[in-house]
């Protein structure tokens, strides 16, 4: 059976994939031996509220940038189709590409790859809104003031007119994110923006991002394999593996109480500090992957300790209403019993952000 929707009712959803899958094909030796189909996304649904800060969460390979290059039509689907505002964007050419290129927009892991190393600042960040013919040139550097301050370079005109060598790691992704906020995008993708800083750094993007979202009312994909930076950015999460949709629900109450097997295997390997004696080992990660006996089974199978042998390797997985808004898709996924309870593992904090 064929991966459903999780059953969470968003209304008035700003972005809509439906059954979207992305399939790369990898060449191989000259004789095309090691070719391999890599399917980075299995039919992944999701709906993301107006205004949220969603975070999509999973280990390295998991398919989280692939998704996100996806979204902001950087690459198209294979399979499914994807709705910004009720309209479908997979196919959208010439003028409306143009204007979606302008109402979404994306931050990278690594500032180089959108900053031309050769480009001042102040042009850099301009060049936005001369592509998409914003505003009156003589309001560009205004413009670009105005932005630099907002991602805290300030005093703004220290900044303006130096090149991406003359900053830091920090100020260049700061730069990034005014580049890609300059237009007002109604909707921004974050790639790692941090994993290449230190904490302190990164404790200050976070919180541009989340002024970002409370200034311009933009809402946020933030794409991170840490679950600390996730409780501490995301109003919900989606929990990815090897393409398929794992789990979905608010941050804070997915990583208090995750109920699905991979999810707790990411909080297990997530490094703590605080009271950790309280925090449960889930031990729900094999030590040696299992063969696959087939397609048809649990995506999680190989490496599950929970998995009963017969149904997890035969049989594609429902998803199970786990908490409210929370549901994870696990033969064995159990609701809470609501005795309002805090789980165990907010006594500790999650370190590693
Ligand atoms: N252009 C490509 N050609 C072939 N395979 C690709 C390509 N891009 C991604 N993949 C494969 O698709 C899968 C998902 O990759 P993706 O980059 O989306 O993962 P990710 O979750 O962003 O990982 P990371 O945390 O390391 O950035 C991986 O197996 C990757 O090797
Ligand atoms: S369905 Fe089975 S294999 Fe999959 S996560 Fe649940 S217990 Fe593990
Ligand atoms: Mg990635």
């Amino acid at each position: 059976m064929p991966p459903q929707p999780a059953p969470i009712n968003v209304p008035d959803p700003i972005l809509v994939l439906d059954r979207v899958s992305r399939i790369y094909f990898t060449k191989g030796n000259i004789f095309g031996r090691g070719a391999q189909r890599v399917v980075a996304l299995n039919q992944l649904s999701l709906s993301i509220g107006r205004g949220e800060v969603f975070g999509l969460v999973g280990e390295s390979g998991s398919g989280k940038t692939t998704a996100g290059r996806l979204i902001v039509r950087l690459e198209e689907p294979d399979e499914g189709s994807i709705l910004l505002e009720g309209g479908d964007i997979t196919h959208l050419k010439g003028r409306q590409m143009q204007d979606y290129r302008r109402r979404v927009q994306m931050v990278f892991q690594d500032p180089y790859q959108s900053l031309n190393p050769q480009v001042s600042i102040a042009d850099s960040v301009a060049e936005p809104l001369i592509t998409n013919r914003i505003g009156d040139p003589r309001d560009h550097l205004r413009r670009v003031l105005e932005v630099l301050d907002t991602v805290g370079l300030s005093p703004a005109e220290d900044f303006v007119y130096r090149f991406p060598h003359q900053l830091s790691g920090g100020q260049r992704q700061r730069v990034a994110i005014a580049r890609a906020i300059v237009v007002q995008p109604g909707l921004l993708v974050a790639d790692e923006p941090t994993s290449m800083l230190d904490a302190s750094y990164s404790a200050q993007i976070f919180d541009i991002l989340l002024g970002v979202r409370g200034q311009m009312g933009a809402t946020i994909i933030f794409i991170t394999h840490s679950l600390a930076a996730a409780r501490y950015l995301c109003d919900r999460i989606a929990v990815i593996y090897h393409g398929h949709l794992m789990e979905i629900g608010p941050a804070a109450q997915v990583i208090a109480n995750p109920k699905h097997p991979y999810t707790q295997a990411l909080i297990d390997a997530t490094p703590k500090f605080g009271r950790c004696e309280a925090v449960p080992v889930y031990g729900t990660l094999l030590s040696a992957p299992r063969e696959a006996s087939g397609l048809a089974g649990c995506p999680f199978f190989p490496r599950c300790r929970r998995a009963e042998r017969l149904l997890c390797s035969r049989s594609y997985p429902d998803w199970h209403p786990a908490g409210p808004e929370q549901a994870a898709l696990c033969h064995f996924a159990q609701p809470d019993h609501g005795d309002g309870e805090p789980a165990p593992g907010e006594a500790c904090r999650l370190g590693g952000g």
